[in-house]
């Protein structure tokens, strides 16, 4: 039944692909009604993709085919729907509605949820409120989030995209393993006004690991054994938090069943509950409860994030295209493409089906992005004139949350703009009568229409949002979040697990001794010839380094 539906979708493919964005516009007038979906506020508009009415209907045939209505209640239940590591995938309990109760095992996991979330929250009002002070008794001025993928980008996005109600200490975040991000970060802090959160679902992440060690050292620079007041952790590891000196009333926990990707509601968004105060927190939560609950109860037809996953499947399998651009027209967004990076590409980046079989269709196309309308003056060259195609998803705030001349406006204008550019361009003949109509010559016009004509038939959609707010931005993460849960049912492959990030850790731990091993110039032994070539340039330069 599936490969029927694929087939079906396959088929729509091949007979829309000669057929361009200009003549579906011709063809079908309300073309923007039909192929948009609104729920309460947040719109998207895939009217500029290259679909119909029967490539849809087959696309959510493929849908019903993968029984995504069946997994997705499967996931809700609190089934081990993530099947290589034996775990349910529940991140949707952590923003569950009072009084919801959500099993795992057989145990309704929502008193703890409730209890940890306030507890973080306390936490960080009292941080905010000065009542959680230094050890001279002073309020903290700055807190340092030291976490890396999930334990960072979650939180560092969304400190970044909420600013505006951001009136607690100042929250920063250090996730790489290289030192200049430490140094350059704590260059201007005090440590005696510093609170560091060390963010680790396991708390053996050797980045993370190696920067709690050294700020512990920076912070007993200044502190000495009083360091551990100025230490808060975020876990499910409660030995390792103890072994590293963080009293257990200072540590946040979470469960098994929340991946690092998905964990921005649980204790690791600690660092956004101190910025912008549990209240804000609680209404990011709420937002991701509202897509929540309409994930789970709209009508596949229309249904938001069902809706966005099939156009990356039309998009990733039925075109053929490798890669999806993001772009908030948003400069707080700008992490936002990058938290998605992890979302989709360590969700959905594999090659073999949840029973270990190959994977019969591509999985996750290559996320990438910054905001407009700094990217139009980039990467869109690529995009209007390249030679491959790259789909876009634009993403517009209707309302700014500060009102400066018409900069919003402007900003409008430019999303709209390029989205309708893309779709429809310019053809070599408008060029030329633009041109002849400026006085151009006929040999310049000759030479240059070419360079300055569109072939336009560039697909992208539009997602539109009020403002961008705590209850929107949950709204919109969690929309992700389920598109991603989607396209991995229609897959079927395990979207919560992540082995691929696996075999690089392993191979720097065995890579680190030789590097630090001064013993001579002989190649290292146990390594391939590149590897070995490259440790033994690197230990030469590092000697000449220090020789000069
Ligand atoms: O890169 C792999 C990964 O396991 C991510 O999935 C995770 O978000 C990140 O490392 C950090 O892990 P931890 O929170 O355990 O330090």
């Amino acid at each position: 039944m599936i490969d029927q539906a694929w087939r079906e979708v396959m088929r729509d493919a091949d007979r829309l692909r000669p057929i361009t964005l200009a003549e579906l516009f011709e063809r079908y007038l309300s073309r923007f009604e039909r192929f948009s979906l609104k729920d309460s506020g947040l719109l998207i508009d895939f009217s500029k993709e290259k679909i119909d009415e029967d490539s849809l209907a087959s696309l959510l045939e493929l849908a019903r085919a993968a029984r995504v209505e069946e997994r997705r209640d499967a996931m809700f239940r609190g089934e081990k729907i993530n099947a290589t590591e034996g775990r349910a995938a529940l991140h949707m309990a952590l923003r569950s509605g009072a009084g919801e109760r959500v099993l795992v095992d057989g145990e309704d996991v929502m008193p703890a949820v409730r209890e940890e979330l306030g507890r973080f929250l306390d936490f960080a009002e009292a941080v905010r409120a000065g009542d959680v002070t230094t050890v001279s008794g002073d309020s903290f001025t700055d807190v340092v989030n030291l976490g890396i993928g999930g334990s960072d980008l979650g939180p560092a996005m969304a400190v970044q995209a909420l600013a505006p109600y951001h009136e607690g200490p100042r929250v920063h975040f250090v996730s790489n393993v290289d030192g200049a991000h430490l140094a350059d970060t704590i260059r201007a802090l005090d440590p005696a006004r510093t609170l560091v959160v060390v963010a680790s679902k396991t708390f053996t992440t050797q980045e993370t690991m190696t920067n709690a060690r050294s700020a512990r050292v920076w912070l007993e620079g200044a502190l000495g054994e009083r360091a551990g007041a100025h230490l808060a952790a975020v876990s499910t590891n409660l030995a390792a938090t103890r072994d590293f000196g963080v009293a257990d009333a200072r540590v946040f926990g979470f469960w098994d069943w929340v991946g690092g990707r998905y964990s921005l509601w649980s204790a690791i968004g600690l660092p956004l509950a101190i910025a912008i105060g549990a209240a804000r927190f609680r209404e990011l939560l709420e937002g991701g409860s509202a897509m929540d609950a309409h994930f789970r109860t709209a009508p596949l037809e229309q249904n938001l994030p069902v809706a966005l996953a099939l156009i990356g499947i039309w998009r990733r399998n039925a075109m053929g295209w490798p890669s999806v651009a993001v772009i908030p027209y948003a400069e707080r967004l700008a992490r936002f493409p990058a938290y998605l990076q992890q979302l989709e590409m360590e969700s959905n980046g594999k090659r073999v089906r949840l029973d270990g079989s190959p994977v019969t269709h591509n999985t996750a196309p290559v996320i990438w992005g910054e905001p407009g309308t700094n990217a139009q003056h980039s990467f869109f060259q690529l995009i209007h004139q390249g030679t491959d195609v790259v789909p876009v998803d634009f993403l517009v705030a209707a309302s700014p949350n500060e009102e400066i001349g018409d900069h919003h406006e402007q900003l409008l204008a430019n999303a709209l703009a390029q989205s309708a550019a893309l779709a429809f361009g310019r053809s070599e003949e408008e060029v030329r009568a633009e041109m002849n109509a400026a006085g151009i010559s006929a040999a310049e016009i000759e030479r240059l229409a070419p360079h300055r004509s569109f072939p336009g038939d560039r697909p992208s959609t539009t997602i539109l949002y009020p403002k961008l707010d705590p209850f929107t931005l949950g709204r919109l993460i969690a929309l992700y979040e389920h598109k991603v849960f989607v396209q991995g049912a229609i897959w079927d492959i395990d979207s919560f697990d992540q082995w691929g990030v696996e075999l690089g850790k392993k191979v720097a731990i065995s890579v680190l001794p030789a590097l630090k091993d001064s013993s001579g110039d002989a190649l290292p032994e146990g390594f391939d010839g590149s590897t070995a070539g490259l440790i033994a340039a690197l230990r030469s330069m590092r000697v000449t380094a220090l020789d000069e």
